[in-house]
C-alpha cells in the first residue's frame, strides 16, 4: 500500500522551538475521525477488526485517518528514545514545607500531615464554605470525642450503598464489598479508640480502592469478569497495606471500566458505576447534579459522601477526570512517589496511584500515609524526602507563584469551563499577587496519540497471553479497544517514546520559567450516557479526546498534577481547574490547590444524591 503511505512529518530539533507566547508553532486540534458508536454498531465493528483482512485495512485506516501515521509512525525525531518517565531527585528546593524520611512509618506521616494542617485551621478570614464534605479530620474528631464511633459509620455507610444499589438508585458503586469484612475492621477500630489508643486520624475512616488495585480479602477484577482467575490476589497493595498500618476501614472494590480500556464507566459486568435518578430509562451518571451522566470510573464514592478518600489508578487521567466531574479533589503523585506494588499491571509506564478526596487537606494525610518509595525501587538513586506543605493561607502571598499558561491549548474547551478557570487564575492573581506567564507548549496533540499508543502497547501486551482464551467474556467496546491496541508495531512504539523524551524536555524548559503549569482539567463538562450504550459500552473518541485533553503529561511524563473544583456549568456541573507540577513538587501543588480551594469554597454546592454519614 505503499501509494497510500502518509508522509511524515520531521520535527525540529527542541532547542529550535519557540516556547514563547508568540511561537508560531501551530495547534493542532484534536481531528478525531472516529463516529460514536454503541449498541449493535460497536458489536459489528468488533467484529469487522478482529477478522483477520478486513481487521487490517481497517486499522490501517483508522491509523491514518486519526494522523497516527503522520505524527508518529512515519515521522523523523532525533531524541533517543525515554522509556519510563523517571525523575532524579536533586533534593527539595521547598519552603513553608516539613520534609520526612521516606521510610517513616505511615501512621508518623500521616502525624506530620496532621502538623501541617494546624496551620491552615486557624485561618479565620476565608469565607464560611456553603457546603462541605465531611473530612478526615471530622471523622477523627467525632471518634475521639465518643459522639460516634467507627462502628455505627460502618452500619451507616452499608445502608447506604444497599440503599444506592436497590432497584430505584441503580447506582453501582461497588463490584465487591463485604460486609463481613467491613463490620470486622471497624469493630478492631471502635476498640482502639475505646482504649485511647486509635492509630492514626485515619483510624476507622472509610476509603474505597478502585478494582485494580490488590486488597484482601477480594479478587482483583479489573472491572473484568477472568482476570481474577489468571492473577491471584494474595495481598494488599503497598498503597493499601500503608493505610490499614493508619486503622483505615478498606470499604470494597470501586467498579470500573473493563480492563480500565475506556472512560465511560459503563461496565456492562457489573453496571454502570453512577445511575439516574430523574430519568428511568437513560442513565444518568451520578453528579452534583446528578442528573447528568458522568463517564467514569470511581468518582461517585467519594462525591456522594460514601467516604471521605478513594484510591484510584490514574493512566490517563483515571483519577483526576473523575474528580473534576464530579467536583472534588484529585491528586496524581510523581512516577515513583507511592510505590507500584499491588497494582495490575496493565500499562505500567503510565498508570500511577492517585487520590481522590473530598478536600485539599484530605489528598495531602492520604498522600502522606501512602507516599516513599520503597528501597528495592530502582526508579531513583537516591530516595526522595516526603516534603509535606505547611498549609496557612496568610502565607501564600509570600509564595510569588508564576503559573505558565499555553493560550491556545487552554482555551481548547468550552466557553463555560473557559471562562470560569480563566476567572479563577484571576482570583489567584488577585488575592496572592500570583503571576500568569504566557508560554506555547507545542505539540500536545502529538503527545496525545504517543500516550495513546504507549497505553495501549502496554495494555495489548500484559494481557496478551489472556485474551484469546477471554475474548467472549469481554464487552464488545473493550474488543475494539484491543483490536487497535494490538495493531501498533515497535517502530511506532518506539517513535512513541522519542516523542516522550522530546516533550520532557518542552516541559522542563517550561518549568525553568515558571512554577506550575495551570489548564482547565477537561475540554467538556460530564456528557450524558446514552441508552443504546448501556450493554455494548459506547466508542466515544471524540467526548474521549475532549476529556483527556490536559491530562497527558501526568502520565505520559510522569509529572505530578492535582485538579480544585473551581466551579460549576450552566446545568449544574462541575468544572475543574489542574496545575500541573515540576517532578517531586506535590507541596507546592498542594500548596497551590489549598489556595485555589480557600478562594472556592464559598460557592460549592450539596450533590442531589449525597449521603450525611457523620450526621448528628
Ligand atoms: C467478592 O469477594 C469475595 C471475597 O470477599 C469473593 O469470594 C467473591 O467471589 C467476590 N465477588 C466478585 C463478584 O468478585
Ligand atoms: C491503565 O491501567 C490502569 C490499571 O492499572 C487503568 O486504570 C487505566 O484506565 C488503564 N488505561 C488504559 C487505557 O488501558
Amino acid at each position: 500500500m505503499g501509494f497510500l503511505k502518509a508522509k511524515g512529518v520531521v520535527y525540529k530539533p527542541v532547542d529550535l522551538v519557540d516556547l514563547g507566547p508568540d511561537s508560531d508553532e501551530v495547534y493542532l486540534q484534536a481531528n478525531v475521525k472516529a463516529p460514536r458508536m454503541a449498541g449493535l454498531l460497536v458489536k459489528v465493528f468488533a467484529w469487522f477488526l478482529e477478522s483477520p483482512i478486513i481487521g487490517g485495512i481497517l486499522l490501517y485506516f483508522l491509523k491514518r485517518n486519526n494522523l497516527i501515521h503522520k505524527l508518529v509512525s512515519f515521522v523523523e525525531l532525533q531524541e533517543p528514545p525515554l522509556f519510563e518517565p523517571l525523575h532524579p531527585y536533586k533534593g527539595s528546593e521547598e519552603t513553608e514545607v516539613k520534609c520526612v524520611e521516606a521510610a517513616l512509618p505511615p501512621p508518623e506521616k500521616v502525624q506530620h500531615a496532621v502538623d501541617c494542617l494546624q496551620y491552615a485551621e486557624d485561618v479565620s478570614e476565608s469565607p464560611k464554605p456553603s457546603f462541605q464534605r465531611w473530612t478526615i479530620l471530622d471523622y477523627s474528631r467525632s471518634y475521639t470525642s465518643g459522639e460516634i464511633t467507627p462502628l455505627m459509620v460502618a452500619d451507616r455507610f452499608i445502608a447506604a450503598v444497599r440503599e444506592s444499589s436497590s432497584p430505584s438508585l441503580q447506582m453501582s458503586f461497588f463490584i465487591n464489598f463485604s460486609v463481613e469484612d467491613i463490620i470486622r475492621q471497624a469493630t478492631e477500630s471502635t476498640l482502639r479508640y475505646e482504649q485511647g489508643k486509635p492509630l492514626s486520624v485515619l483510624d476507622g475512616v472509610p476509603i474505597a480502592v478502585k478494582d485494580e488495585i490488590d486488597c484482601m480479602p477480594y479478587p482483583t477484577t479489573g472491572g473484568t469478569k477472568w482476570l481474577h482467575k489468571v492473577r491471584q490476589c494474595t495481598e494488599d497493595a503497598c498503597c493499601v497495606m500503608r493505610l490499614r498500618l493508619c486503622g483505615a476501614i478498606i470499604v470494597g472494590k470501586t467498579n470500573m471500566h473493563e480492563l480500565g480500556a475506556g472512560i465511560s464507566g459503563i461496565n456492562p459486568h457489573y453496571g454502570y458505576a453512577c445511575v439516574s435518578l430523574s430519568k428511568p430509562l437513560g442513565i444518568h451518571i451520578i453528579q452534583v447534579k446528578l442528573r447528568e451522566d458522568l463517564p467514569v470510573d470511581l468518582l461517585p464514592v467519594v462525591a456522594a459522601g460514601l467516604c471521605p478518600v478513594a484510591l484510584g489508578i490514574d493512566g490517563g487521567g483515571s483519577v483526576r477526570l473523575p474528580a473534576a466531574l464530579c467536583g472534588v479533589v484529585g491528586l496524581k503523585p510523581t512516577s515513583g512517589r507511592v510505590p507500584h506494588n499491588g497494582v495490575l499491571p496493565l500499562n505500567y509506564t503510565v498508570g500511577m496511584v492517585g487520590v481522590l478526596a473530598a478536600t485539599v487537606e484530605d489528598s495531602l494525610i492520604a498522600y502522606a500515609a501512602m507516599s516513599g518509595n520503597l528501597p528495592s525501587d530502582p526508579s531513583s538513586m537516591t530516595m526522595p524526602e516526603v516534603c509535606l506543605p505547611l498549609l496557612k493561607s496568610a502565607n501564600y502571598m509570600s509564595f510569588n507563584i508564576k503559573m505558565a499558561r499555553s493560550g491556545k491549548w487552554f482555551d481548547d474547551c468550552t466557553d463555560e469551563i473557559r471562562v470560569c478557570c480563566s476567572h479563577a487564575i484571576a482570583k489567584l492573581s488577585d488575592k496572592y499577587g500570583w503571576e500568569t506567564v504566557e508560554v506555547t507548549i507545542p505539540e500536545i496533540e502529538v503527545m496525545r496519540l504517543a500516550h495513546y499508543l504507549t497505553i495501549g502497547s502496554e495494555c495489548s501486551n500484559s494481557i496478551a497471553v489472556h485474551q484469546e482464551k477471554n475474548l467472549d467474556k469481554m464487552g464488545w467496546d473493550v474488543r475494539v479497544g484491543l483490536s487497535v491496541y494490538g495493531a501498533f508495531d515497535s517502530k511506532e512504539y518506539l517513535n512513541a517514546q522519542r516523542i516522550r523524551n522530546r516533550q520532557l524536555q518542552f516541559h522542563n524548559k517550561i518549568f525553568s520559567k515558571a512554577d506550575v503549569i495551570v489548564t482547565p482539567t477537561t475540554g467538556v463538562t460530564a456528557y450524558t450516557i446514552k441508552d443504546d450504550a448501556l450493554k455494548t459500552g459506547e466508542l466515544d473518541y471524540i467526548n474521549g479526546a475532549a476529556l483527556v485533553r490536559y491530562q497527558i503529561a501526568g502520565n505520559f511524563l510522569g509529572l505530578p498534577a492535582v485538579t480544585v473544583p473551581v466551579g460549576y456549568d450552566k446545568s449544574g456541573l462541575p468544572i475543574g481547574l489542574q496545575f500541573i507540577g515540576k517532578p517531586w513538587s506535590e507541596s507546592l501543588l498542594i500548596h497551590v490547590a489549598s489556595a485555589m480551594q480557600a478562594l472556592c469554597t464559598s460557592e460549592y454546592k450539596r450533590p442531589e444524591v449525597y449521603y450525611d454519614i457523620l450526621a448528628k
